[in-house]
C-alpha cells in the first residue's frame, strides 16, 4: 500500500495529456527515475545546508530531517574512525541497523572492517515486513549521535543489513534506523539491547524520556524539506510542558489506547474495540494516519459526505492515496473539509482530543512544483497507527519509565490542537481489543505494520483533472522534459 504517497512524480502536463497520462497509469513507474533526478540533487543541497547550521548553533534547533513522506532520520557516527550516516527516528522499533552493503539508491554504507572498534557476532537478524524486509547480522561498535549531544558516545548493538528488499528509500538520504520503542521490540528477541537503553544504563542521571517534535514539511521550501527536534532525557527544548498524557498500554511498542473518532463534529460511531483491532500504535517512522479497515471506511465515507459540494467530485482513486488534488493553499476548498478527532484514553474514565485539521491529513504531494495535496489516510491490518500526520504540530514526550506519553501544542508545524480532557460514559475497558494470544510469528507481523510507512512504494498517478476544472491553470514544471511523457508512451 503506498504510504509514501505523496511521492508521485512530477508530471506537470497540459489538461488535454490527462486521458493519455491515465492509459498510462500501469507503466507509470518507469518515468519515475527521470522526474527524481532533478528532486534528488534539490534536496540534498538543502538538506547538507541545515545539517551545517544545526551543528553550530544552539541544542534546541533542529535534529531531524528529511523529505516529507520518506521519515525524518538524524546524523549519526559509528566506529572508529567514525563513518557518518543518516538514521530514521523510528517509534515503532526498537533495533538500530545500518547498510552494510551496496543496494540501490544507497549513497553509502557501513563498512565494517573499517572500524578498528567494530565487534562481530555470528547472530544472525531477519526483519519481514508484508511488503520488503532486511536481513543482516548482529555487531557491536560505538556509536554517537553528534546532534544529541545529551547522549554520549556508548558501545551498542547493531543489525549489520546485508540484503533487503524494498526496505531502503530511494533519495531518503538515510541509510538505516533507529528505533526508539521499547526492548520487548527488539530482534533478536532477548539477545539485542537497544541503542537508548545502552546510553541510560550508562548515563544514569538522564531521566528515562524522548521529546518528539516533528515540525512537518516546510512550505518556504515548497515542501522540499521537512524538520523537527528530537531529545533525550528531560529536556524539552522550548516544547511547552505536556498538558495531557494517555498510558502506554503495554511497553512493546508505544501501544495506546483510542477511545473515539470524530469526523467533523460526529462520531464515527463505530464499537469503541473496533478502533484499536488489533492496537493503537504511536508511530515516528509511518506518515499517514492509519486506521483498520472498518474504521477507515466509515472515516472516508464522513469524509466523503462532507466534500459533495466540490465540482468535479473528488474520485474514488483519491480517496485511496491514488490521486492528488491541486488547488493553491488558500483556496475556499479546504473549508468542507472537516477536522478529524481523535480521543486517546487520559484514564480509565476520561479522555482528550487530538483535533486533526485537513491541512495534516491532506499532504503536500512532493516532487510538486504546484500546490497539490494527497490524502494522509490510509487503513491497515494491524491496526490504527498514529503516524506523522497526526504528530507534526504536537509535541510528544514519552515518559518511557511512567509508561505514559505526554502532549502540547508545538510551537511549530500545522495547526493542530489538543482538546480538553472530558469524563466519558463508557468504560473505556470495552475499547481494549482482546487478542487470542500472541504468538512469536505474530509479534513478527507487527514490527512489520510499524515500519510499512516506510517501505511503501509509490504507486500512484498525478492527476490535474481536478486542477484543469477548477480553473486553477496547472503550471508546466519545466524541470521535467515532456519526453518523459513521450518515453512512456512508447
Ligand atoms: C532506485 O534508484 C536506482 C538507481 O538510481 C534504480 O535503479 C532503482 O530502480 C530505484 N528503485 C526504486 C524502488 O525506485
Ligand atoms: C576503508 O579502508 C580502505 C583501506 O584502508 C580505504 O581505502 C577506504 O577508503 C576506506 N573507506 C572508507 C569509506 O573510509
Ligand atoms: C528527572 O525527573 C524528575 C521528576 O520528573 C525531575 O525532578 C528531575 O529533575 C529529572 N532529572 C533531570 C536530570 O532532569
Ligand atoms: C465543532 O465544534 C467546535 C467547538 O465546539 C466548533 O468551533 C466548530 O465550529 C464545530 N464544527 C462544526 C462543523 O460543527
Ligand atoms: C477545527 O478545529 C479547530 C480547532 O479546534 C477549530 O477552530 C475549527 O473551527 C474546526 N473546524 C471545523 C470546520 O469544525
Ligand atoms: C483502571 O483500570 C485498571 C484495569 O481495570 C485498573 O487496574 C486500574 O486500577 C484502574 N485505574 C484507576 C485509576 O482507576
Amino acid at each position: 500500500m503506498p504510504w509514501f504517497v505523496h511521492r508521485a512524480s512530477s508530471l506537470m502536463v497540459l489538461c488535454s495529456l490527462y486521458l493519455l497520462i491515465i492509459s498510462l497509469k500501469l507503466q507509470y513507474s518507469s518515468s519515475q527515475p527521470t522526474t527524481t533526478t532533478h528532486i534528488k540533487t534539490h534536496t540534498k543541497t538543502h538538506t547538507k545546508t541545515h545539517i551545517h547550521t544545526a551543528t553550530h548553533t544552539t541544542t534546541h534547533t533542529y535534529n531531524l530531517y528529511g523529505k516529507p513522506g520518506d521519515g525524518y532520520y538524524t546524523q549519526v557516527e559509528i566506529g572508529t574512525p567514525p563513518q557518518k550516516f543518516n538514521v530514521l527516528v523510528d517509534t515503532g522499533s526498537s533495533n538500530l541497523a545500518i547498510a552494510g552493503a551496496q543496494h540501490d539508491g544507497l549513497h553509502s554504507y557501513f563498512i565494517m572492517k573499517n572500524s578498528s572498534t567494530y565487534q562481530h557476532t555470528e547472530q544472525e537478524v531477519n526483519v519481514v515486513y508484508t511488503q520488503g524486509s532486511w536481513k543482516g547480522h548482529m555487531g557491536r561498535d560505538i556509536v554517537r549521535f553528534p546532534d544529541l549531544p545529551e547522549a554520549l558516545p556508548v558501545i551498542t548493538d547493531i543489525a549489520i543489513i546485508t540484503t533487503s528488499n524494498k526496505f531502503f528509500v530511494n533519495n531518503s538520504h538515510w541509510q538505516g534506523i533507529v528505533g526508539l520503542a521499547y526492548r520487548a521490540l527488539s530482534q533478536p528477541q532477548g539477545k539485542s539491547v537497544p541503542w537508548l537503553d545502552g546510553v541510560l544504563t550508562q548515563q544514569q542521571h538522564l531521566n528515562n524520556t524522548i521529546t518528539l517534535k516533528l515540525c512537518g514539511p516546510d512550505k518556504r521550501e515548497a515542501y522540499a524539506s521537512h524538520y523537527g527536534r528530537l531529545f533525550i532525557g528531560s529536556d524539552q527544548g522550548d516544547c511547552p510542558p505536556p498538558v495531557v498524557t494517555t498510558p502506554v498500554k503495554r511497553a512493546w511498542f508505544y501501544e495506546v489506547l483510542v477511545v473515539e473518532i470524530e469526523v467533523g463534529n460526529r462520531s464515527i460511531n463505530l464499537p469503541c474495540a473496533s478502533y484499536n483491532t488489533d492496537k493503537s500504535i504511536v508511530d515516528s517512522g509511518t506518515s499517514n494516519l492509519l486506521l483498520p479497515p472498518k474504521v477507515f471506511k466509515a472515516v472516508v465515507a464522513e469524509l466523503q459526505s462532507h466534500t459533495v459540494s466540490l465540482i468535479p467530485s473528488l474520485s474514488d482513486e483519491f480517496w485511496v492515496g491514488n490521486e492528488e488534488v491541486c488547488w493553491p493553499e488558500d483556496h475556499q476548498a479546504w473549508d468542507v473539509f472537516p477536522n478529524i478527532t481523535v480521543h486517546l484514553a487520559y484514564d480509565n474514565t476520561s479522555a482528550f482530543s487530538i483535533i486533526v485539521p485537513p491541512k495534516s491529513y491532506l499532504r503536500p504531494a512532493q516532487d510538486k512544483d504546484s500546490t497539490c495535496w494527497v490524502i494522509g489516510l490510509d487503513q491497515s491490518h494491524t491496526g490504527t497507527v498514529l503516524g506523522t500526520v497526526v504528530l507534526e504540530g504536537l509535541c510528544l514526550t514519552f515518559h518511557r519509565d511512567r509508561s505514559v506519553i505526554g502532549f502540547s501544542e508545538s510551537t511549530c508545524g500545522p495547526p493542530i490542537t489538543l482538546g480538553n480532557i472530558d469524563k466519558s460514559a463508557v468504560d473505556f475497558e470495552s475499547c481494549v481489543y482482546v487478542s487470542r494470544g500472541v504468538s512469536g510469528l505474530t509479534l513478527a507481523s507487527y514490527i512489520m505494520g510499524a515500519l510499512l510507512g516506510i517501505t511503501g512504494l509509490p504507486l500512484i498517478l498525478a492527476t490535474i483533472r481536478f486542477a484543469c476544472r477548477w480553473n486553477v491553470s496547472p503550471r508546466l514544471n519545466h524541470e521535467v522534459p515532456f519526453s518523459t511523457l513521450d518515453d512512456v508512451s512508447t
